[in-house]
């Protein structure tokens, strides 16, 4: 049995790419991979995309998907053990992902991060207390530190757009209002790190270090315009602070991406995107802007996470 819960699952990129290309150029040619079996997909959190284009994977594929807002539709669950559960919480992950595992053949979880508890959100709580209790494999659908279906459809854009053998890719950090988690700029940090044939940098105001397991040797610019220098592609994304955890330190505007900045650069972000707060009208308005094709690629993502899944059933 095989879960997709991190970047470091995809075990042969090309071959992932490869599939990928076959399932985008005919999406239903593995339809039968899928039959008589179900997809459940469980929402701790809002969604578009995610919900969407995995409900679609599974419909390419043959399966039969069920998904639940449980944030709000179901039962509060608790997760720690021994707990007297006199308050709120009114079942137990234990039973309900035992419970869940009879009803479906494979489980989708999306379950942000808190930003209030470090711990709790670096172990996973939600996600690992799923693959611990469920007997069934686990497609992670943006978890506390990661997006990896997310960075899978960011790489597959890549690859279809670059124009050189070795384009260079710069992570930025934009303002945003609120405190956002770190889950998609560590899968794409991950994922540019897996690759290596990428000249992969990152830009961000001091205090907003990602986890430096994850950034260990990439290059880390605080001038966001001379990493973006000769970019081929931008991709741009807010995050809060590690510390203080989840802090908003800085809305600073001058961060946000311009055309005059992007230059001749692709830009990219995993949406949903506030117009000239994180990036300009113009710029998300212009042929340079991918967006929309990697939102589409989230479809393929998930279908080659999907299938790999299924095989190992
Ligand atoms: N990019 C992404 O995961 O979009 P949603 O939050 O809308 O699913």
């Amino acid at each position: 049995m095989k879960h997709f819960l991190h970047v470091d699952d995809i075990d042969s990129t090309a071959s992932w790419l490869s599939l990928a290309a076959e399932c985008k150029k005919e999406p239903f040619k593995f339809e039968k991979k899928g039959k008589g079996k179900v997809l459940g997909l469980l929402f701790f959190n809002n969604s578009l995309r995610t919900r969407l284009s995995t409900q679609r994977a599974a419909y390419h594929l043959g399966m039969h998907c069920m998904t639940m807002n449980i944030g709000n539709e179901g039962w509060a669950l608790e997760f720690e053990d021994g707990t007297i559960m006199d308050q709120g919480k009114a079942e137990h992950i234990r039973e309900a992902a035992r419970v869940i595992s009879q009803y479906c053949d494979v489980l989708g979880v999306r379950a942000f991060a808190s930003l209030k508890d470090r711990e709790k959100d670096e172990a996973e709580q939600v996600l690992h207390g799923f693959k611990k209790y469920a007997t069934i494999p686990i497609l992670n659908l943006e978890s506390a530190t990661g997006h990896p279906l997310q960075a899978l459809a960011d790489l597959i854009t890549i690859t279809e757009y670059q124009q050189t053998t070795r384009p260079k890719v710069v992570l930025s950090w934009a303002p945003h209002p609120r405190a956002l988690p770190q889950a998609v700029p560590n899968s794409f940090a991950g994922i540019m790190k897996n690759n290596p044939q990428f000249d992969f940098s990152i830009t961000h105001p001091k205090g907003y270090e990602l986890n430096p397991e994850i950034v260990r040797d990439i290059p880390v610019f605080h001038d966001q315009n001379e990493a973006l220098k000769d970019a081929d592609f931008v991709y741009v994304k807010n995050w809060s602070a590690s510390r203080p955890y989840g802090a908003v330190l800085s809305d600073d505007p001058h961060w946000m991406i311009t055309r005059e900045k992007l230059g001749k650069a692709y830009f990219m972000h995993c949406l949903p995107v506030r117009r000239n707060v994180i990036v300009e009208d113009a710029v998300l308005d212009s042929s340079n802007s991918l967006v929309i094709e990697q939102a589409n690629n989230r479809t393929f993502a998930a279908q080659v996470a999907l299938m790999k899944i299924l095989e190992s059933l």
